[in-house]
């Protein structure tokens, strides 16, 4: 058996887990707001049209923040469609995914759905098809108290409270050719600054997302950071990641090691970030948001698949069915999301229900937790507090990941250890996360706990399954769940564990 040890002190931190690091995202994309969480008539609806069952998975999942409404279909969202009375909204086509949107749910109902769900919401702006004139109008009609005419179009149209929509996206992938009216990164970063100016002015308390590149793998990375920063490093908090890991080459090593990449990114655009800081002499740190992130790449759609199919509102697409392998990876992002916890502050899961999604519906039928849900859920209930600098000491593999995005195939290196760990500590204790990446043998783990004085076994689980491929479905919704993890031993300051092959493990310890 491999062995691997991990040491920490209490007094040792990374930083604090911003509570909106575990926030997810709902886009205006297949089934995700019609069949997911708004299906008028469904048995579970209440009078607004919101699922009840899927409220429930959504309280137990624990996401704290949401982006809306996009993703790729922001690009070309008027917002003034999606307000007023329903009767009256129009539908459009909607050139992102090739469908069409009647406009029933829109901004007002989609922050009553935040509120139902104790959920900070997270609004993302236009700034493909449109600028800092339509953003500022949405900020004016969502924070602005009354007295002008899109805050009393909001009274009007029956939200007399303003919003307080606090965290704003500048756009969403504007970096991609695929989005509706992308943009040069001097062109991006020249309208974002415009409409960071002016969605400020309105709301001073606002704090301001830029966009980062939609990948590490694109050909503009680095470089659109850099001068996306340029322009408005003086007017946002916040410049976004997004990541989606794939297992296209049927190589389960190199997809269990390719978390490794998200800290590799994240490293990379704090060094990008600091380095325009440093050109100003300025002591300002630009925080990320890693605003898209997930396991995704069965149910990718190329546009000539999008034209075929018409232009169907609402349809069953992109609805990746999870793996065990995937929860496995989807836990290693965790780890990594978590120990970066002093500059990434925002992270939204891609997406929420049914479109590469932890919860699944069956529109008329029941709500199910897809594998990847167990990860989410743990980290948001026991990440909550100060991440630890954790000494892990495990044998390492190589790995060769391959990344097909755009026209260049990418393989990257990986020396991934098979121990992948975060430690959180809080008051009452501390909670390890962590990640058998041995697909055929169990680590046998030693963790040196200091500072924390003898600890008591609060909580331990494991979720694996013999079939690295078995997944969660409507017949059988619990197939993938978390079980008791036995034989955790504490003696002062040091606990004994086993962790089973292809495992990911919670343990909860308190003094
Ligand atoms: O989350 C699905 C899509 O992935 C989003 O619309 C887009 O931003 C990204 O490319």
């Amino acid at each position: 058996m491999r062995k691997a040890s991990i040491t920490f002190d209490r007094a040792f931190a990374i930083g604090d887990t911003d509570p909106r690091l575990f926030g997810a995202f709902v886009e205006h994309l297949g089934r995700c707001v019609y069949g997911g969480i708004y299906e008028p008539g469904h048995p579970s609806a209440d009078k607004r049209g919101f699922r009840k069952d899927v409220l429930d998975l959504v309280k137990e999942l624990g996401p704290t923040i949401m982006r809306y409404p996009g993703g790729n279909f922001v690009s070309g969202y008027n917002w003034e469609d999606g307000v007023g009375p329903v009767k009256d909204r129009p539908a459009r086509l909607d050139l992102a995914w090739f469908t069409t949107e009647p406009n029933s749910f829109g901004t007002n109902e989609f922050i009553d759905w935040c509120r139902a769900a104790k959920i900070d919401p997270m609004l993302a702006v236009n700034l493909g098809t449109r600028d800092g004139d339509a953003a500022r109008n949405l900020v004016e009609y969502c924070n602005h108290p009354g007295g002008t005419a899109w805050s009393d179009l909001r009274i009007k149209h029956g939200w007399k409270k303003p919003h307080g929509v606090k965290f704003w996206c500048l756009g969403n992938e504007v970096d991609g050719p695929w989005q509706m009216e992308h943009k040069t990164a001097t062109e991006y970063g020249r309208v974002a600054h415009e409409a960071a100016k002016m969605m400020r002015w309105i709301d001073p308390s606002i704090e301001l997302a830029a966009c980062g590149s939609s990948g590490r793998n694109m050909p503009t990375y680095g470089r659109w950071e850099d001068e996306v920063l340029e322009h408005t490093f003086d007017q946002v908090e916040f410049i976004s990641l997004h990541t989606y890991f794939n297992n296209y080459a049927g190589d389960t090593k190199a997809f269990l090691a390719s978390p490794d990449l998200m800290d590799q990114f994240i490293e990379e655009v704090v060094a990008i970030s600091d380095a325009v800081a440093a050109r100003r002499r300025s002591d300002k740190r630009i925080m990320l948001s890693f605003d898209e992130w997930n396991v995704w790449y069965r149910t990718r759609r190329v546009r000539a698949d999008r034209v075929k199919e018409g232009w169907p509102v609402a349809p069953p697409i992109l609805e990746e069915i999870y793996s065990m392998e995937d929860a496995l990876v989807f836990g290693g992002a965790c780890i990594s999301l978590l120990n970066h916890a002093d500059r990434v502050k925002t992270a939204c899961l891609a997406q929420l229900v049914n479109v590469i999604a932890p919860i699944m519906t069956e529109t008329g039928g029941p709500a199910w937790r897809q594998t990847i849900f167990w990860p989410f859920a743990q980290m948001s209930r026991l990440g909550r507090g100060t991440v630890l600098k954790a000494i892990v000491k495990s044998e390492s593999y190589q790995a060769s990941y391959f990344d097909p995005r755009g026209k260049q195939d990418l393989y990257y290196p990986i020396d991934a250890p098979y121990l992948k760990a975060s430690v959180v500590s809080d008051d009452k204790g501390v909670s390890l996360f962590l990640l058998n990446r041995d697909l055929e043998g169990s680590l046998d783990v030693t963790v040196n706990a200091r500072g924390f004085g003898k600890l008591k076994v609060a909580e331990a689980t494991e979720l694996r399954h013999k079939d690295l491929k078995a997944v969660n479905s409507k017949k059988e919704p619990l197939k993938v769940k978390p079980a008791s993890l036995k034989g955790v031993s504490t003696k002062s300051d040091e606990i004994t564990l086993e962790l089973q092959p292809a495992s990911w493990n919670v343990i909860r310890l308190e003094s």
